[in-house]
């Protein structure tokens, strides 16, 4: 009889999607602490699992792949779109399959990066601080003055599902000009309903009024916006970060924000998550969220359930829906 597959999950999921996967035939290992795994404890299940569910926080480079005698780990399900903490060549040379969660966390996300411009431009973290420091002694017309966005320009670095979904809220709800950057233009219908226009990146910079990153962490986009792409932006500019942190050279942004060159930022991802480079969080003009994009009840069960079927498909030996193309 052939044994059950061994799945280990990296992280605590919504009690539903954990529920349905004690049901799997499968021997599923489910942690209870919620503590992220180190490195020697993900070197140790790649070497004794068959499937694992990692997620943002297992950092999966060759060189934990490299310290295992044996990978027994054929699938990484992983929880969340993003999957630059797996290294990709590392897990096709160990005949690893990759799969994701796309789609169900666009709108999710693509809330969170409208609240964080909405909060930059209207200077909103200042605001809640200031009042619950009891500093706030009243109405007055010149109190916390700060920029309105309604009918303002939009630039939109990865016009991918989150980018468009962005971008629809803002035009449709707020009345904006929808500027983006993409290898290729978005579709057409996308382009005519958002009257939007494709720029290179540094005419972008230089238009927008608000610049929110939408692309995917690649060796590409490391550090696409440093100390010159953010001297390109008007001093009015706000930037808003929900892609990930290393698109962002922190020190440089910091640097620009102490020096006016760029009003505020949005930010909900970093570099080094969990931890904040201190430069940002002395700035009282940067709004910081905990890398909350998809943070929605609703969201967070999808992304579970996605995971999940990919996990059942795996084991039923039928093909996966959400592969990472990693060649
Ligand atoms: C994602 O899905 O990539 C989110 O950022 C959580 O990691």
């Amino acid at each position: 009889m052939q044994k059950h597959k061994k799945i280990l999950v990296t992280r605590r999921w919504p009690e539903a999607v954990e529920h349905k996967l004690m049901n799997l035939n499968a021997d599923v290992t489910l942690n209870l602490t919620d503590e992220p795994l180190s490195a020697t404890g993900l070197v140790q299940a790649l070497e004794q699992y068959d499937i694992i569910c990692p997620t943002v926080t297992d950092i999966l480079t060759a060189d934990i792949f490299a310290r295992c005698d044996r990978v027994r780990t054929r699938l990484l399900a992983n929880f969340g779109v993003g999957i630059n903490h797996i290294d990709l060549a590392a897990a096709r040379a160990n005949d690893v399959a990759v799969t994701n969660t796309p789609g169900v966390l666009t709108d999710a996300t693509a809330e969170i990066a409208l609240t964080l411009m909405l909060m930059s431009a209207r200077r909103c973290g200042e605001g809640e601080r200031h009042l619950r420091a009891g500093e706030w002694n009243g109405w007055r017309p010149t109190h916390m003055l700060s920029a309105q966005v309604t009918g303002k320009r939009l630039g939109i670095v990865g016009m991918g599902r989150i980018g468009t979904a962005l971008a629809r809220k803002a035009y449709h709800g707020l009345g904006m000009t929808i500027l983006y950057t993409k290898r290729t233009p978005a579709p057409a219908p996308v382009v005519e309903e958002l009257q939007a226009q494709h720029l290179p990146l540094d005419n972008l910079l230089a238009q927008a009024d608000f610049v929110s990153l939408n692309c995917p962490a690649t060796a590409e986009t490391r550090h696409l916006i440093n100390a010159a792409a953010l001297s390109k932006m008007p001093q009015h500019a706000h930037l808003i970060n929900t892609a990930r942190g290393d698109v962002v050279d922190e020190k440089a942004l910091a640097k620009a924000l102490q020096k006016g060159d760029i009003a505020g930022a949005g930010l909900d991802v970093y570099a080094d998550e969990p931890k904040v480079d201190t430069a940002l969080l002395n700035l009282s003009q940067v709004v910081l969220l905990p890398h909350m994009g998809s943070g929605t009840v609703e969201t967070r069960e999808a992304m579970g359930m996605c995971a999940l079927e990919n996990v059942r498909r795996h084991l039923a030996d039928e093909p996966l829906q959400d592969r990472v193309r990693y060649n």
